[in-house]
C-alpha cells in the first residue's frame, strides 16, 4: 500500500487494521520505519516535482505492483472567505487535492489489476459547519470527490476501484479543539458523540478488501448520524 497521512490517528488505526507483512510506503514528513515499512520524505505542500521523483525512482525499482493507495493527508483552516490567506488556500489544496491527483497519475501504471483506492475527504465538501466556516476546506474536499466518480470510471476497466470516506467530527486530530465545539456539534449527531479514529479505519480498511470488490466510486459517510434530524 501507497499512503499519505498514516503518523495520523486514522492512518495508525488503519495500519492496524490490516495485516502485518502488507508493505507500506508512506509518504509524508513525519519518519515511518520497521519491517515492511519504507517512508519517502515529502512535504506535500511543495511542487510535485520536488518529491514525486523519489517515488518514482521507489516504485519503478520496486518488485512489487502497488495494491492500494490511501490519501489520508489533509490540512483544515478554519476562517471567514475574507480572512482566508492565500497561503491557506494554497495549503489545503495543495496538501488535500492537488497531491491526490499527483500521485494518482504517478501511481497508475503501476498499480496491480483489482487494486484499491481510498480518498478520505470531509463531510465539509457537501454541509456548511455553524462552527466555524471553512469555505477553502470544503472546496479541496469537494474536489476529492469529483477524483473519486472519474478514476472509477477511468480504471475501472481495470478492475481498480476507486472510493471515497467522508468523515464527520472526531474527537482526534483535526477535530473540535474546544470542548463546547465539541459539544454543540454532538448535539447535532444522531449518535450524539465525537467520532474515533478507528472508526474510520475500520471503513477504510473494508474498503481495500475483497469484502468490497463490488463497491466502486462511492462515498461513505463515517459521521455517526450528522445532522440526519431537522
Ligand atoms: N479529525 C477530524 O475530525 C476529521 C474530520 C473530517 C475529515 N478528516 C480528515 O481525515 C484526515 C486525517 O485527519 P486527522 O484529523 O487525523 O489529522 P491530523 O492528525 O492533523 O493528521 C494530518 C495528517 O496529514 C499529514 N500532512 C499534513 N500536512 C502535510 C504535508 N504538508 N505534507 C505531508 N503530509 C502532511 C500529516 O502527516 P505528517 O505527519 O507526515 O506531516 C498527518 O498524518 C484528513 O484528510 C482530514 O481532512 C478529519
Amino acid at each position: 500500500m501507497v499512503g499519505t497521512g498514516l503518523s495520523s490517528a486514522i492512518g495508525q488505526d488503519l495500519l492496524r487494521c490490516l495485516a502485518d507483512d502488507w508493505e507500506v510506503l508512506a509518504i509524508g514528513r513525519t519518519p515511518f520505519l520497521g519491517m515492511h515499512r519504507h517512508w519517502l520524505r515529502a512535504d506535500l505542500r511543495q511542487p510535485f516535482d520536488d518529491w514525486g521523483h523519489s517515488l518514482t525512482n521507489w516504485l519503478m525499482q520496486s518488485p512489487l505492483q502497488v495494491s492500494a493507495f490511501v490519501h489520508l493527508a489533509g490540512v483544515a483552516y478554519s476562517a471567514p472567505c475574507e480572512s482566508t490567506t492565500a497561503h491557506e488556500w494554497q495549503s489545503m489544496l495543495s496538501v488535500n487535492l492537488t497531491a491526490a491527483f499527483q500521485l494518482g497519475q504517478c501511481l497508475s501504471p503501476y498499480l496491480e489489476e483489482a487494486a484499491a483506492i481510498v480518498l478520505v475527504g470531509s463531510v465539509d465538501a457537501w454541509h456548511a459547519s455553524q462552527d466555524g466556516p471553512a469555505a477553502a476546506y470544503g472546496a479541496s474536499k469537494a474536489g476529492l470527490a469529483g477524483l473519486v466518480r472519474h478514476w472509477a470510471q477511468e480504471w475501472g476497466s481495470r478492475g481498480i476501484r476507486v472510493n471515497g470516506v467522508a468523515p464527520g467530527a472526531l474527537a482526534v486530530g483535526m477535530g473540535p479543539a474546544e470542548e463546547a465545539v465539541g459539544q454543540a456539534i454532538a448535539s447535532r449527531i444522531a449518535l450524539g458523540r465525537l467520532g474515533q479514529a478507528d472508526e474510520v479505519a475500520a471503513v477504510i480498511a473494508f474498503l481495500l478488501s475483497p469484502g468490497a470488490s463490488y463497491i466502486s466510486g462511492a462515498w461513505i459517510p463515517v459521521d455517526g448520524g450528522l445532522n440526519v434530524a431537522y
